[in-house]
């Protein structure tokens, strides 16, 4: 198994820099996912680890050998590409077979491990056919066919399976993700979909502009990201952002949202210039509550997802955005009351950093 290590990449193209100073360590085994969206240099930092793009500045390590200057072709990395790059003038078979090819191995062998991992995603029935005359399902699980076909040390995909319907993502993100278990291939899968990012990693890291944001557990960035554009971008409802006051009590803080009038204690020990946070919370930092509630706001937009339901509820002239469970539905116009979760409310000060 191969630990992959970038230290210190930077890469422009005509001037402008796309990847800048990125340090990043993938270990041995992991299923690694990078975040991020169009244009912030995933595709790049995959075809580095490739080989197929040389950085400016900085080094590629595959256990700890340096491969900064090994070419593609020796580095034993397998990738699927964004526009999968299926050969069309050839059938199925061949195109699954073609590393093999590469790799003079003999006609029976070709055959037997062909037919192996056709059975794995299910696809041995399409292996006479033509590229051309596939569903774009089929194309991929072609793609992910040769991409393993030769058990490489490195796995990259990109945006495999980005353009086909949800249920079929859902089940060919099972089979990835169930494929990469088996063989323990150290996979860097690069995705701007955040469910997907999350539902198959070991760990995430999320890339903006070039920069490397973080790089945690999903959960953990989720749940305690490190600076308010990686609070912003993860979550499926949009974040609620206020401004407080923050005095020092005890051995932590006193917040005070004056917005909306919630006071609370908060554990930080670093105290922001100022004395100003900005505090963020999640939808589901809110909930309905008539006993122990701290607001009371007025329903002015509702959303039902199935088991969940999401409010946008006017609190003193502010929007708040509220996830809730479905048992009981209010609606417009209705007046209720809001609890909050005060561990689920995220400090950052103002240049957005956590505190
Ligand atoms: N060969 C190239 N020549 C010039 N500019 C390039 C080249 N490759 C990438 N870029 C630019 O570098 C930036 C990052 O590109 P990259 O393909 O890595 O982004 P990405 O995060 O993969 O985006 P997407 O989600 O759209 O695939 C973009 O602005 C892109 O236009
Ligand atoms: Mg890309």
């Amino acid at each position: 198994m191969m630990d992959v290590r970038l230290e210190n990449i930077s890469k422009t193209f005509g001037g402008k820099p796309v990847l800048k100073n990125i340090t990043l360590e993938i270990r041995k085994g992991e299923f690694f996912t990078i975040l991020g969206p169009s244009g912030s240099g995933k595709t790049t930092i995959l075809r580095i680890i490739a080989g197929l793009e040389k950085p400016d500045q900085g080094k590629v390590y595959f256990n700890n050998i340096n491969v900064t200057d090994t070419p593609a072709h020796d580095r034993e990395v397998s990738m699927i590409f964004q526009s999968l790059a299926l050969y069309p003038h050839l059938t199925v078979f061949e195109n699954i077979a073609f590393p093999l090819r590469v790799r003079k191995r003999g006609e029976e062998d070709v055959k037997k491990t062909v037919r192996e991992i056709a059975s794995t995603l299910r696809i041995e029935d399409i292996l006479n056919r033509n590229i051309s005359s596939l569903s774009g399902g089929e194309k991929q699980r072609v793609a992910l066919a040769r991409a393993l076909i030769y058990q490489p040390k490195i796995f990259l995909m990109d945006e495999p399976l980005t353009g086909l319907e949800p249920a079929f993502r859902q089940e060919l993100r099972r089979e990835i993700r169930t494929i990469q278990r088996s063989t323990g291939i150290t996979t860097v899968y690069v995705t701007h979909d955040q469910v997907e990012a999350f539902s198959l990693a070991d760990r995430v890291a999320l890339l903006h502009e070039g920069v490397l944001q973080c790089v945690d557990e999903p959960q953990r960035v989720y749940e305690k990201p490190e600076n308010l554009f990686v609070a912003k971008f993860v979550g499926d409802t949009p974040l609620n952002m206020f401004t407080g006051t923050v005095e020092p009590v005890g051995n932590g803080a006193l917040v005070k949202i004056e917005d909306i009038g919630v006071v609370f204690r908060a554990n930080i020990t670093k105290m922001p210039a100022g004395g100003k946070v900005l505090v963020a919370a999640r939808a589901e930092a809110f909930r309905v509550d008539e006993n122990h509630a701290a607001l009371s706001g007025v329903v002015v937009g509702r959303e039902v997802l199935g088991d969940r339901i999401v409010y946008t509820v006017d609190v003193k002239g502010r929007e708040i955005v509220v996830k809730t469970g479905a048992d009981t539905i209010h609606n417009k116009s209705a007046q209720i009351r809001l609890a909050v979760d005060v561990d689920k409310l995220m400090l950052f000060d103002e240049e957005g950093r956590r505190l």
